[in-house]
């Protein structure tokens, strides 16, 4: 073994654990989805969206279809609470309402797993 190895690897080994300590809370939505519920709580958001989450640069409305589940979710509860869609926040005051509109916070979840299908 030569005498580097063995704290390159030690490094490594924290890095990785850090990395997956970090990541955790967001890789896992956050309640199991119904993804045929998701489906039909779409149909609202394809207007803008497209059918298949494609985007229309017309609405302003970016590409969602390729989108991780959790970072979808997590967009949808910013806006929901105000992060996102604020006063300041032209194109995102055209989302909030949207989301705001989803009946639920399982809604969220649903509508975001169904959007990853695409
Ligand atoms: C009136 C048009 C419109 C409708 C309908 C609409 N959206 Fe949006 N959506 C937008 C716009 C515009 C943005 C971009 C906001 C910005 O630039 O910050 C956006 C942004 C988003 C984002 C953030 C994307 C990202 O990468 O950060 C998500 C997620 C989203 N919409 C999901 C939905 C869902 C789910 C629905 C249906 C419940 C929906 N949208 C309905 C216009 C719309």
């Amino acid at each position: 073994m030569n005498a580097m190895s063995l704290p390159l690897k030690s490094l490594l080994g924290l890095a990785v654990v850090a990395t997956t300590a970090f990541a955790a809370p967001n890789v896992a939505l956050s309640q199991e989805a119904d993804v045929e519920r998701g489906r039909s709580l779409y149909r609202t958001c394809q207007t803008c969206h497209g059918a298949q989450g494609q985007g229309n640069a017309a609405m302003n409305a970016p590409r969602l279809a390729g989108q991780f589940p959790w970072y979808l979710e997590r967009q949808l509860r910013h806006f929901r609470n105000g992060i996102r869609g604020g006063e300041r926040d032209t194109y995102g005051a055209l989302m909030a309402p949207m989301a705001a509109a989803l009946p639920d916070d399982q809604a969220v979840t649903d509508v975001s797993a169904y959007i990853a299908t695409f």
